[in-house]
């Protein structure tokens, strides 16, 4: 991989080789995909637009639902095209209204199955985020109550076969991880600006709008990487190849990066690529997941303890990755 990974401008003056690998790039994910190789890619994950009126750069968040599922359904179309059989599509989907509930996920899993994708996983993203509910409907009244939803789905399809082919050394899912991902309830904070400081300073909110609680600056929707770094283990092997066609800030090419697999992000904004393409640098800067994860060395012998009353050892949940 070099580095900077270069953002290029789709179309590109030439289609020859793997000219999309491990490449930011920039322009209408409809086209690109059209233009990648059949059975290119082993893993795609992604979050749509939820078309929920939010305030992307170069992208219109207001379309008639009917309207907005066929112009998704283009999009899942060339992602099932270039999976590689037994390829994964992990879907993140946000629950949407409170007041007027589609049941969004119902239908784009309607759509997806319809083309020919098997439906394999519903993983629960729990936000924990019910503290900052406003909305109640009818206040103690079972008039008209509302329930909040404080997670959002992540929907897993797989192309053809449920088992993806690949080299049993290149799996590289420790014990603790397997066990803790393979429950589908997946307790992670949302992403918030602390845990990604470089974005702050480059959009500022604006002027005379007050920049959203606990959203990034500058993207309205990044993923947090914990999300990202245990799909990307739980359901690819490393040196394959993971594709984000709503790419953003890059938080799928980034984590991709950092755990020894290769990366194809796509993106509309060209300001969005470009954090894309900071983000995967930094982060390729610093170590790799795994290199964090090697054995340390082992520290001196305690000294012998004085009585029998020592401290029975804790035990927990696994603990979390130490790069997240
Ligand atoms: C929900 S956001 C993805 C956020 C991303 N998961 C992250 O961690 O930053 C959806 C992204 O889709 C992009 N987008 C919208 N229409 C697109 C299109 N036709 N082709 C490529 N990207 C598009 C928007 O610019 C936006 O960045």
């Amino acid at each position: 991989m070099s580095f900077p990974p270069p953002v290029l401008k789709f179309p590109p003056a030439s289609l020859a080789g793997e000219w999309w690998k491990d490449r930011i790039l920039c322009g209408d994910a409809r086209e690109i995909l059209a233009s990648l190789p059949v059975e290119s890619i082993h893993l795609a994950i992604t979050s749509p637009p939820y078309n929920v009126g939010l305030e992307y750069d170069s992208h219109n968040d207001r379309m008639p639902y009917a309207d907005y599922l066929r112009w998704l359904s283009t999009f899942w179309r060339e992602i099932h095209r270039v999976l590689v059989p037994g390829g994964r599509f992990a879907l993140n989907v946000a629950p949407t209204s409170i007041k007027d509930f589609r049941p969004v996920h119902y239908d784009m899993a309607r759509d997806l199955m319809t083309l020919g994708f098997i439906m394999r996983a519903e993983i629960l993203w729990y936000k924990q985020t019910m503290r900052r509910r406003t909305a109640w409907g009818s206040w103690k009244s079972p008039a008209n109550p509302h329930v909040i939803p404080s997670w959002e789905y992540v929907l897993v399809f797989s192309k053809g076969s449920w088992s993806l082919p690949g080299d049993k050394a290149a799996a590289d899912i420790t014990a603790e991880e397997f066990i803790q991902f393979s429950d589908a309830f997946w307790p992670i904070a949302p992403e918030g600006r602390g845990r990604q400081p470089f974005l702050k300073s480059l959009y500022p909110p604006r002027r005379g709008r007050k920049a959203p609680e606990q959203k990034t600056e500058g993207h309205p929707a990044p993923f947090p990487e914990e999300l990202i770094y245990r799909l990307i283990k739980f359901y690819s092997y490393r040196n394959n190849v993971v594709l984000d066609p709503f790419g953003g800030t890059g938080t799928v090419a980034a984590v991709a990066a950092r755990t020894r697999r290769h990366f194809v992000h796509l993106d509309l904004s060209e300001k969005y690529c470009a954090v894309a393409a900071e983000r995967v640098r930094r982060g390729c800067a610093q170590q790799h997941f795994d290199d964090l994860l090697a054995p340390q060395p082992k520290p001196p012998p305690p000294p012998p303890a004085q009585n029998s009353s020592a401290e029975p050892k804790k035990r927990g949940r696994p603990r979390k990755h130490p790069a997240l």
